[in-house]
């Protein structure tokens, strides 16, 4: 076998041993709810668990499942995602539990091709679903992954070109186990990223890895994951209006598409 697949090979049974021994017991772990596990990762797309958790709990309770939350009254909806940002997940949420409930009968399909189709589910988040709610065989490739991957394989290619993650995501692929192993491995390499393999200063001597780790062993681990440097972040300038009239104040609703897309905001124009 080819040494990058024997080393991905040898990863996943550490993995698993290590994340059944230290999971945090999460309310989207009870019970494996693909509903649950749905929303659970959209809200993690970009939010960390610390924050999610108190907007999860509300947002399943308010919606507890597909069905309610077709129906939901829009500003009903912001408003449970207030605070959490990029309120687009907000939307396609809706938008996909539409689809779930008119084409599926309310349950979330299986397949990560099938979830793919769906608004907001990109090729991470079906397979994080598929894997964990479903235990099927796709890995779930996010930032964490790539870093312990990278390290593991001492890799020299650029995180954050895409070619990387699709090569990442094969050769995981050709690995994964299935049924609850698959979830626990999935999760087993997220929190693997999150609490021991940092971007700073991994703890490699709480890493079930260690031995297996290219990167530790050459005592390399700053050198990786590979970064091309970063393009300068895009400034917009705005001008906006206060405008009262009787202790009202003006607002407009942005467009339905793009940047913050139909949120309230101070009327206003591009430029100074
Ligand atoms: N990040 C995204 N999804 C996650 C999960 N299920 N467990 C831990 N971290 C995550």
């Amino acid at each position: 076998m080819e040494e990058k697949n024997e080393r991905i090979a040898r990863c996943i049974g550490p993995v698993i041993e290590w994340f059944r021994r230290v999971a945090r017991p999460l309310p989207w772990r009870e019970g494996r709810d693909p509903y649950r596990v749905w929303i659970s990762e959209i809200m993690l797309q970009q939010t960390r668990i610390e924050a999610a958790l108190p907007y999860y709990e509300r947002f399943i309770r308010a919606l507890p499942s597909a069905e309610a939350l077709a129906s939901v009254d829009d500003d009903r909806l912001l408003k449970l995602w207030e605070g959490l940002g990029y309120y687009s997940r907000a939307r396609n949420l809706k938008k996909a539990a539409r689809i779930v409930t008119e084409q599926y009968g309310g349950a979330l399909p299986g397949s990560a091709e099938a979830l793919k189709k769906l608004p907001g589910i990109g090729e991470y988040t079906a397979g994080a679903i598929a894997s964990i709610a479903f235990g099927r065989p796709v890995p779930a490739v996010d930032g964490n992954v790539l870093r312990v991957l990278s390290r593991l394989l001492a890799c020299p290619d650029d995180v954050g070109a895409p070619r990387t993650r699709a090569a990442m995501t094969e050769l995981l692929a050709a690995h994964y186990p299935t049924g609850e192993d698959a979830g626990l491995l999935t999760q087993g390499l997220m929190e693997l990223g999150q609490r021991l393999c940092l971007p700073g200063e991994p703890d490699c001597a709480a890493c079930p890895l260690a031995e297996l780790c290219l990167a530790h062993t050459r005592g390399q681990t700053a050198d990786f994951p590979v970064r091309a440097p970063k393009k300068p972040r895009r400034v917009q300038t705005r001008t906006v209006l206060l405008l009262k009239c009787r202790g009202k104040t003006a607002l407009a609703r942005r467009e339905d598409a793009g940047l913050l897309a139909g949120l309230w905001e101070l009327p206003g124009a591009d430029g100074t």
